[in-house]
């Protein structure tokens, strides 16, 4: 494996609204370089614990790595499990099974920071930017990649990825070339989807082609990894393991993703559904959680300055009450 880069994107702000205190376990759903669970790992020694879960092997070993090599003086010895930091490979949405498979429990907070790291987009054919097979699976032994997508999913399948996921205008047009292309040769390389989606754009726009593969290769991405359905089970499921008090802290870089968080989140808050004639609740609902974030939190000049992929950045934060 070569390096694994990733720059904490709103480390200062998760931080702020995890609330990690000594002693405290928290869950950290989603590994990467690792830059939260070190934090996390800081404010909750000494006896504080962090389960942190990643689909991604390389994140995995890269983490274990750093741990052994004793970069970081806080966490105990591996095997998992022996020390502070259980690192565990999984997907988030089966937190539930997680958890219980581990023994971790007394859960005072869970962070999720969706998406990809820096380390894949850079190696695994997510970016339109250099020759790479089209791979943009985070879990390696999972069977399905994008070169499969596209060169098996009908026509109309693939329009309505781009159309959902992607809101790209030119989604059917796209669709059709990719069939029309693929129907002579198999398409296997990043730079040949990009060179299709230029194929595709009409004259006025081609010069645009970068921004329609953007939108192209996220839809892909999120087709690959089931990104939407993912996040969706796995927020009732977090939710429900936090202890009273406990906070959900979600990181997203899409607006499909930050609805989804914001429409949980808002249900949360709310309390009895009777029809407002009713004389008196026959309900019986009462509100779970506060949420602690009144208005979409994003990126400082400074970290944008600093780090530009933090642009897209949303945080929601939610105490269970
Ligand atoms: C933006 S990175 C996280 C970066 C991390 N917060 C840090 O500070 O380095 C997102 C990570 O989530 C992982 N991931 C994406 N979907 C996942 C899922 N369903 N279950 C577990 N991990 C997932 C990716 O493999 C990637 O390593």
């Amino acid at each position: 494996m070569t390096t694994y880069e990733h720059i904490p994107v709103l480390l200062n702000e998760v931080i702020e609204y995890l609330d990690p205190k000594p002693g405290h376990n928290f869950v950290d759903a989603t590994l990467g370089g690792g830059g939260y669970t070190k934090a996390i790992l800081d404010k909750n020694q000494p006896d504080g614990k962090v389960l942190a879960i990643d689909l991604d092997e390389d994140a995995i070993e890269n983490f274990k790595l750093q741990i052994s090599n004793a970069k970081h003086p806080h966490p105990g010895p591996l095997p998992e499990g022996e020390g502070r930091a259980q690192i565990v490979q999984g997907n988030f949405s089966h937190i539930d099974k997680i958890v219980t498979h581990h023994k971790f429990d007394n859960i005072s907070g869970i962070v999720a920071d969706i998406g990809l790291s820096s380390y894949e987009l850079e190696h695994r054919g997510m970016s339109f930017q250099e020759k790479q097979p089209l791979d943009m699976r985070f879990d390696q032994s999972q069977k399905a990649d994008a070169k499969f997508i596209l060169n098996n999913y009908d026509e109309t399948r693939l329009r309505k990825i781009f159309e959902d996921y992607g809101e790209e205008k030119f989604s059917r047009q796209i669709a059709r070339k990719i069939q029309e292309s693929r129907s002579k040769n198999q398409i296997h390389y990043t730079t040949e989807l990009y060179q299709i989606i230029q194929d595709a754009l009409p004259k006025p726009v081609k010069h645009k082609a970068d921004d329609s593969a953007r939108r192209i290769f996220q839809a892909l991405r999120i087709e690959v990894n089931h990104e939407l359905n993912n996040l969706q089970e796995f927020l009732p499921k977090a939710f429900d393991l936090l202890n009273t008090g406990g906070r959900l802290v979600v990181v997203s870089f899409h607006s499909l993703e930050d609805r989804i968080v914001k429409q949980f989140f808002v249900k949360l808050t709310q309390g009895c559904v009777c029809p407002i004639d009713f004389p008196q609740c026959l309900c019986g609902k009462n509100p779970q959680g506060k949420i602690l974030t009144k208005k979409l939190v994003s990126a400082s000049q400074e970290e944008l300055d600093h780090n530009p992929r933090s642009k897209s950045a949303k945080l929601r934060a939610i105490i269970k009450i």
